[in-house]
């Protein structure tokens, strides 16, 4: 783990987002965590497929592509949420019926089947209605010295965010942005089912220079904090074999050029957590989705 909590000089960092990746672009390196899919044999309907997301751009390494994005939002308590669409149950032609979460966010499609890999697909927590399961980001045991100060299990909260621009560590450049792990949608489910959660609190993501799908997207899921920092949030999974990469919180990162990005150490994949691309993937069926 890295020593935290020290303080940086301003830093004149910048990074410009990417545009779209598409899908052809991506169709001879589309994986599901650790399972090799081509169309030939991608489920069709509304058990998985093919899906757009919108995710970290994938800079280095052997992932296949972004880690997914969650967007955020802010309560009256300054609670950190995950948006969940409100689920809703479909009659198909053969008379079954299907559940799924989706909704239209800063004018694009955003459905729950984005988490639909290394196995979350049968994650109770993640099932549209699961039981039980709210919106809220809950810290988890933590990967920074300063989450020494919050509770395992209490919800993430913008206060304890202020330093955002202050923040930093042994690992990369100050000036970044203040770094969260935690947890989702996972207070009724076994511990192998918890949804790992990272929050980047930052200055870094630069909306003006966007193109507009980007930019509208962002504003919507990126929450803008009265001091101007925006609230980032990420699947901690790697799409390549499903390790929990760290964000400035492992000590080889730097080794590889990654001090300053999300970075996982089991097959050294990158990536940069401030460029925010449109990629596709195919979704795995959920459990019990399956024909
Ligand atoms: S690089 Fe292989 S699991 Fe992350």
């Amino acid at each position: 783990m890295a020593n935290d909590d020290k303080y940086p000089v301003e830093s004149d960092r910048r990074r410009f987002v990417k545009g779209v990746v598409g899908g052809s672009a991506l169709a001879g390196v589309l994986t599901t965590g650790a399972v090799a899919v081509s169309s030939a044999t991608a489920p069709s309907s509304g058990g998985g497929g093919f899906v757009n997301y919108f995710g970290a751009e994938r800079l280095a390494g052997p992932a296949p592509r972004g880690l997914p994005q969650i967007p955020l939002e802010i309560d009256d308590e300054g609670q950190l949420l995950g948006v969940w669409p409100e689920p809703e149950t479909q009659t198909l032609p053969d008379g079954s019926e299907f559940t799924e979460a989706s909704m239209e966010l800063g004018g694009v499609d955003y459905t729950t089947e984005w988490y639909q890999y290394c196995g979350l697909q049968t994650f109770g927590g993640l099932v549209p209605d699961a039981d039980g399961e709210d919106q809220v980001i809950r810290y988890d045991a933590g990967s920074y010295e300063w989450m020494s100060d919050v509770e395992n299990g209490d919800p993430m909260l913008t206060e304890h965010f202020e330093d955002y621009d202050e923040w930093t560590n042994d690992i990369g450049e100050p000036g970044q942005g203040k770094p969260a792990t935690g947890t989702w949608r996972s207070q009724n489910v076994p511990p192998e089912q918890t949804v790992p959660v990272l929050v980047i609190k930052t200055d870094q993501l630069e909306v003006d220079n966007m193109d507009d799908r980007i930019r509208e997207w962002v504003e919507a899921s990126c929450p803008e904090d009265e001091d101007g920092g925006r609230y980032l949030g990420y699947v901690n999974k790697c799409t390549h074999f499903c390790c929990a990469p760290g964000y400035r919180s492992l000590d080889d990162a730097a080794a590889f050029g990654a001090a300053n990005e999300i970075f996982c150490n089991c097959h050294n994949s990158v990536y940069d957590p401030f460029s925010i691309s449109e990629q596709q993937f195919v979704a795995l069926p959920r459990s019990g989705d399956e024909e």
